[in-house]
């Protein structure tokens, strides 16, 4: 019997292999070239003013938090930032690489993402933004936040790891937040190995991104390289930077992963609607605030008691599905947060939320087992 996985990428490996070797064969492989286009179709697909190839997420969250911070004078040890304990490290570090403050508010138990109330009660005068996660791909409040940090002046910053492909009434998320940051990561919708997308709002922002993910140097290669004159080598380096840009064998995969993003999130919705059906009494959460979303369904994530043993029992019949993800405020450097605000139904969640294998790898006869596996153990 095969072993079936959480999550799992899919490459169509000859077309990928063909733009890469494009990128070998014009000896081009670093920052320009294939990143340029990347960048370009993206700004296409979504409909987003601005977008930033960078080698990772958690890089484009960084130069994100960064960036803010610098252009809105945050103060360090001091400022603050409310963001939620159920999801990917990435999403905190961002905020603590800037050494500002992580403050945790709750999550709503329908979606899993940042409850508008709990956000509420978390601002003080120290507050200066919202990090918000779209978790597996759902949307939850998303406009309610965006109306509380217009209300209290605050910035939104939006982890849409798992948003690609997600649309409310036909248009891509992302345009709600003053930045949003995509990840390209191995096992994410369109996965490319490793990389993301950071998209501002604002050109100058975008333009700072720029500078700072190729260490702070005025002039990228690329363009150095494409300029005329003898002193087409002369650049300056006005700030300390950062190694984050991504490079043309990645954004080379990624222009061949995006063609067929939208085939791919359908086959996605279609497993997760033959779960649903398969599943029709397990709890799951549900995006239900919004009118009219299409959702990436990154993850389909399921609400049981005893997960870890339940979990146990699925690998015993050779089906691994995953958590998504430990409460963050159990990890050493986010216990003094904790004290702050006490995140009851993050922490309640985290221990019974289960994330089933769904990826592109899986027929539908694995899907099926994987819910008569569940079912049999939940039953018996
Ligand atoms: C919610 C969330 N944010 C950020 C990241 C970081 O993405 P990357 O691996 O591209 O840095 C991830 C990836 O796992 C994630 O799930």
């Amino acid at each position: 019997m095969n072993s079936i996985q959480v999550l799992q990428p899919r490459y169509r490996v000859e077309e990928c292999l063909e733009a890469i070797r494009e990128c070998l064969e014009v000896g081009w492989t670093g920052l320009g070239f294939k990143t340029v286009e990347f960048e370009t179709n993206w700004k296409v697909y979504t409909g987003l003013p601005h977008a930033h190839f960078v080698n990772s997420a958690t890089a484009g969250l960084h130069l994100a938090v960064k960036i803010l911070k610098d252009a809105y004078g945050w103060e360090e040890y001091v400022d603050e930032v409310i963001t939620t304990p159920l999801t990917f490290v990435s999403t905190n570090h961002a905020i603590m690489y800037e050494r500002l403050i992580p403050v945790f508010a709750d999550i709503c138990p329908s979606t899993m993402c940042m409850d508008p109330a709990s956000v509420e009660k978390c601002i003080t005068s120290d507050t200066r933004a919202v990090m918000y996660v779209g978790v597996a791909g759902r949307v939850g409040h998303l406009n309610d936040i965006r109306e509380i940090c217009k209300k209290h002046n605050l910035k939104l910053i939006l982890d849409a790891a798992h948003m690609v492909g997600t649309t409310v009434q036909g248009r891509h998320v992302g345009a709600e937040a003053d930045v949003t940051v995509f990840s390209f990561h191995a096992v994410k919708n369109l996965p490319i190995a490793d990389g993301g997308m950071v998209c501002f709002q604002d050109p100058e922002f975008d333009a700072r991104a720029r500078k700072l993910s190729w260490l702070g140097i005025d002039k990228d290669t690329y363009t150095r390289s494409a300029g005329h004159g003898s002193y087409k080598w002369k650049y300056d380096v006005p700030n300390v930077g950062f190694k984050y840009h991504g490079n043309s064998i990645m954004a080379a995969i990624g222009l061949v992963q995006l063609k067929y993003i939208d085939e791919d999130n359908k086959v996605r919705r279609q497993m997760a609607a033959r779960y649903d059906e398969l599943l029709e009494d397990v709890r799951r959460p549900v995006d239900v605030y919004n009118e009219g979303i299409v959702s990436a369904n990154h993850l389909y994530q399921i609400i049981i008691d005893d997960r870890d043993e339940v979990l146990l029992k699925m690998n015993e019949q050779g089906v691994y599905p995953g958590v998504h993800y430990v409460d963050n405020t159990q990890y050493p450097m986010y216990r003094d947060c904790e004290q702050q605000n006490d995140c009851q139904l993050s922490k309640l969640y985290a221990t019974k939320l289960m994330t089933l294998p769904m990826h592109l790898n899986l027929s539908s006869g694995d899907v099926d087992r994987v819910a008569a596996t569940l079912k049999g153990i939940l039953n018996g």
